[in-house]
């Protein structure tokens, strides 16, 4: 008898390799197959909404605004994405991140590639290792490379194990790794078997709910080895509209948060390894001194 997470994993490994047109059509039904009726609903207003602006094809604000973006994404909402306004309580580290140069940056839960392209797009030297799982999002982070022409510097991966993660880290001098994959932090962000973590920038999304007290956990696997800053998720407001966009607060939900998803992060950690954070040179921004930037639920 095979067991199921194996036929799955066989299925998602063989749609890579379908043609091109059958590979599309599976990914929608996927995609469609998997929604909830709450997530239909409120993706067809953000389609509505993203129609009435006259369906614009680069990110308009934030730290890669400018960039060509696809008309979708994947484990997130898209309005955010293109308006510039996802995961804003970042733009500080994500500016950091630029100011350290980095040479490698490993992207674990890529999904269509909004750091990963993002990135590479800024530091023109950088390379890239992004590891995603989902075939419907590795589609759209392939279209994304292609739109931006990034891809001889960016490589894919599916699934990232703690050994494969040290195998990148270890070629690296300045390497960056920004995690976002519903829990998995726990298994992957263990300097006992990743030792070069000691070395890297990290930006972590903390999934209490699925993995309870990771906060804590990774305080202390980090804390020899890094400052570490935490970002707690914030309320939008209209005031966070990307300039010349005019927001009415009953749209402010659907326009500018994650609502509508149930990815929902509620704080993530910055953690800079404690030999570069002695350096002020690379660090040319104060990224929250006092460690917690205020707490706030999304609205
Ligand atoms: C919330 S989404 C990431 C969103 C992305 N960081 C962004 O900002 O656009 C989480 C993704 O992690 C992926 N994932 C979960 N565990 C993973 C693993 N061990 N290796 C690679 N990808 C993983 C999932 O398939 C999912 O697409």
């Amino acid at each position: 008898m095979i067991w199921w997470p194996v036929l799955l994993e066989l299925g998602k490994r063989g749609i890579d390799h379908l043609p091109a047109v059958w590979r599309y059509g599976v990914c929608a039904y996927i995609e469609s197959r998997w929604a909830t009726a709450e997530q239909r609903w409120w993706r067809q207003k953000a389609q509505e909404f993203y129609d009435g602006l006259g369906r614009p094809a680069t990110v308009l604000s934030g730290p890669f605004q400018g960039m060509p973006y696809i008309n979708r994404s994947s484990g997130s909402a898209f309005l955010p994405k293109i308006l510039g306004t996802y995961e804003m309580e970042l733009r500080p580290a994500v500016e950091a991140i630029c100011a350290a140069q980095p040479d490698l940056l490993v992207d674990i839960g890529a999904a269509e590639g909004y750091y990963a392209v993002g990135l590479a797009r800024r530091l023109p030297r950088l390379r890239v290792r992004a590891y995603e799982i989902y075939p419907p999002a590795r589609l759209m982070l392939q279209e994304l490379i292609r739109l931006n022409r990034v891809g001889p510097r960016v490589r894919l991966g599916r699934w990232c194990t703690p050994r494969r993660l040290e195998c990148a880290l270890s070629e690296a001098q300045r390497p960056v790794v920004i995690c976002d994959c519903e829990g998995a932090e726990d298994d992957l962000i263990l300097p006992t078997q990743t030792p070069s973590l000691a070395r890297a920038h990290l930006l972590v999304e903390l999934h209490e709910a699925a993995a309870p007290g990771i906060g804590a956990r990774l305080k202390e696997r980090l804390a020899p080895t890094h400052r570490i800053t935490e970002y707690p998720a914030r309320s939008r407001t209209v005031a966070d509209a990307p300039p010349g966009l005019v927001v009415e607060p009953g749209q402010v939900r659907l326009v500018l948060s994650e609502r509508g998803h149930p990815a929902v992060a509620q704080s993530w950690y910055f953690c800079q390894p404690l030999e570069s954070a002695a350096r002020p040179s690379q660090e040319p921004m104060a990224v929250g001194e006092a460690g917690r930037l205020g707490r706030g639920r999304r609205a």
